[in-house]
Order: structure tokens, then sequence, then C-alpha cells
């Protein structure tokens, strides 16, 4: 295995993702590997999982010295330690979790939201490849996402999902699971993300939105409903994302 490839994992509410990606191409060169998150979403019950992963994709590598890894997670992160959690296990406020991950794991890693993970992604391999001035990118799915970049440089952290809009958290009412736990139609839906995007547009005046997550492979069904200055489009990565954007930030 060459030495431009770097281990990704992407941990959310639902499903831990992994894999090895080729730096170069923004290419998995492995299978990817998903478990489902421990209940609860507990530090302790996730970094046994994830290390379960891990072995995995090392194994896959069969590598003497062990790749460079990117963990994200959907959570504020500021120097190793997340700050936040939405819709994870409020153990995680706080916490030192990057200090966790490599005392568990035996070796460095680097630790991020996953947000900003999908959109340097997006920036280095997919929809915002090249894209000067502001581009934020959104991932819809059981929050609300969010990365700025400026001419490819990420601005972390920025959680435009928790706007209050209309006296509610964004997230709440545009995610894609307010879609379906409240069994929206398109139109229905797409009104919401109107408004949301219409609201980071007057605040922002980005250059371009990348809408990412599951949900973004039936682009067609809600993008064409929106009336926006900013030209939106789907990301190309969608629910690997995070996997290449956590690679690819192991190598900063
Ligand atoms: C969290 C973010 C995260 C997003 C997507 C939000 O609820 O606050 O940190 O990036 O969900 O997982």
């Amino acid at each position: 295995m060459a030495t431009d490839h770097a281990i990704g994992i992407d941990i959310g509410g639902t499903g831990i993702k992994g894999a090895v990606v080729d730096l170069g191409s923004g290419e998995l060169v492995t299978e990817r590997i998903k478990i489902r998150t421990p209940e609860g979403g507990r530090p302790a019950d996730i970094v046994t999982a994830t290390r379960e992963l891990l072995a995995r994709l090392d194994a896959a590598v069969q590598e003497d010295a062990p790749l460079p890894l990117g963990v994200c997670f959907p959570a504020v992160v500021r120097a190793g330690r997340t700050l936040s959690a939405a819709n994870i296990s409020h153990e995680w406020i706080g916490l030192a979790a990057e200090e966790l991950f490599e005392q568990a794991f035996g070796r460095h890693i680097h630790f991020i939201n996953d947000a900003d993970a999908a959109g340097y992604a997006e920036s280095r391999y997919g929809a915002a490849r090249d894209a000067r001035g502001l581009v934020i990118l959104t991932t819809l799915g059981t929050g609300i996402g969010t990365a700025l970049l400026y001419d490819g440089v990420l601005v972390p952290n920025s959680e435009l999902g928790h706007l209050e809009l209309d006296g509610a958290d964004a997230e709440d009412r545009a995610a894609y699971s307010a879609m379906e736990r409240e069994s929206l139609s398109w139109e229905a839906w797409a009104k919401r993300l109107q408004r949301y995007y219409r609201h980071l547009e007057l605040l922002l005046t980005p250059d371009l939105f990348v809408v990412g997550g599951g949900v973004s492979k039936h682009h067609e069904q809600f993008l064409p409903l929106l009336d926006l200055t900013t030209p939106i489009v789907p990301a190309v990565h969608r629910n690997n994302a995070g996997i290449l954007g956590a690679a690819a930030l192991a190598m900063l």
C-alpha cells in the first residue's frame, strides 16, 4: 500500500463507517466497512466499536507501519476535545476525545467534526473542487451539519444547522430526519429548506452551496424547488465524504 493512503472513519448517530483512501484520487481503495453505533452513543462503547472496525481495516491493508488515521464525529471539536452533543450521548461534552481514542488505539489520530470532513472532501475531490470564494456545504441527515470553505480553506466548527429560525433550532425543522419524522412530502420539506438556505444566503452571501448527506442522491426531488440567488449543487461523495475528508485531513 502506498504512502499516500490513509484511513478515514466517520462516526455517526446510527452507523460507524471506515475505509482506506487514496489521497491522490480521493477513491476508496478497500471495501467500506460499516457497523452499527452502539445504543446510547456513549464514549466507552463507541471507542470499543471503532477499535474493532479499525482492526478490520488494518487487516485489510497488511502494512507494517500503521496508516495515518482521521476520525470525524458529529460534534464541535476544538483541539481534540468534543464540546457539543446534539444527537449523541451528553457524556461527549467537554471530553478529551482525541486523546481517549489515541490511548485506546495506541496511535496518533486526527479528530474533527463530521460536516467539516465532508466539506473538505467535496472541496478537494468533489462538487466544490476548484471553487473560489465562500462555499457552504450542508449535510442533511439526522441533524444539519455545515462546513465553510473560503478558497478551499476550511473554517471549522461553523454549526449553522443550529441557527434559530422561526423560534426553532433549524435542524429540528429542516434536517432530513424532520421530513421522515413528520412524513413530509418533498414539496413541504423543500419549503423548509427554502427558508433555511435563504436565511444562510442573507447572512453570508456564499458563492456556492453543496448539499450532502444520503438524501442528496434524491436531489432532483427537492433542489429544483428552491429559489435562491446562490448556485446549489448536490455533493458528489454523499455518504463517503466524511471518510474521505477525515483521511485527507489526517495528513495535514
Ligand atoms: C451537530 C454537528 C454535526 C451535524 C451533522 C449537528 O447536530 O451539532 O456538529 O456536524 O449534526 O452530524
